[in-house]
């Protein structure tokens, strides 16, 4: 299952997944996308199942509706930018619903629903923005970094039935969000000067350290932060 999976880096995960032969549940608001989704995955088995990560309902029933699931990333995220001294209640709740308790509700809804297979793996999508700090970016950092926290005490918790948690901490990659981010072209380029690898990732760069955690080719890893950011936290 990939949430998240109707645009940018989740349509991608779920892409590459197909491709390694994965039965995807691509799960996300916009159905339309998820159509689109659907329709690049290779093979056959693939299924969509509309649900917003901010309404206990939905996730209720895509719990209900999912199989037992092999693999779960969890990507749907949401962001807000403003200074801290401007943050309203609202802006916390928009995006830690989402971000945070939306990936805690449905982890735990699957959990109680015996709807992760043991030796299944649990994928969380962070942020450098956890370990880098940009003006502005606050709340979006912190329901990141709760979210690498969150993972560790899973990936405890769940050790024993077999069930392992990891996240992947991207450096900044190029979807719809950059151009949202920067105001001139000066700026960008700037920003893009801070990586060693000299450019943004793509979301494949993301998808692939997914593929590995999500794979037998990492059945000894649990509770550990894949950083995937082109050099930028050397800086
Ligand atoms: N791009 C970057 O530079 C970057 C860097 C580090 C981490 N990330 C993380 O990567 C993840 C994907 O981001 P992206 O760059 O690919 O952005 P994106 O293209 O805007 O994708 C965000 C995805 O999250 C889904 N989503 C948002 N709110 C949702 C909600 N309430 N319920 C269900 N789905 C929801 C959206 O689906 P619908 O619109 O269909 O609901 C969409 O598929 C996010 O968690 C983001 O924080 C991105």
């Amino acid at each position: 299952m990939v949430t998240g999976a109707s645009s940018g880096i989740g349509q991608v995960i779920a892409i590459e997944c197909a491709k390694m032969g994965a039965n995807i549940i691509a799960t996300g608001r916009n159905e339309e996308r998820l159509n689109e989704t659907l329709n690049q995955l290779e093979g056959s088995g693939h299924q969509m199942i509309i649900a917003d990560m901010s309404v206990q309902e939905d996730i209720n029933a895509l719990v209900e509706q999912c199989p037992v699931l092999d693999g779960l990333v969890h990507n749907a995220g949401t962001a807000v930018g403003k200074p801290a001294s401007y943050v309203k209640l609202e802006d916390l709740q928009y995006v830690y619903q989402t971000n945070v308790y939306g990936v805690a509700l449905l982890t735990k809804g699957l959990l109680r629903k015996k709807k992760m297979a043991k030796g299944s793996s649990i994928v969380f999508n962070s942020s450098i923005s956890t370990y880098i700090s940009a003006a502005g970016w606050s709340v979006y950092a912190s329901s990141k970094a709760a979210i690498n926290a969150y993972m560790r005490t899973c990936a405890l918790e769940l050790g024993t039935k077999g069930i392992r948690c990891n996240s992947v901490v991207p450096g900044m990659v190029e979807t719809d969000i950059i151009n949202s981010l920067f105001f001139t072209d000066e700026g960008n380029q700037s920003s893009m000067d801070q990586y060693p690898l000299g450019r943004y990732g793509k979301p494949a760069d993301i998808a692939y350290g997914i593929i590995y955690l999500l794979s037998d080719a990492s059945t000894w890893v649990t509770g550990t932060e894949l950083v995937i950011d082109g050099g930028r936290m050397l800086k």
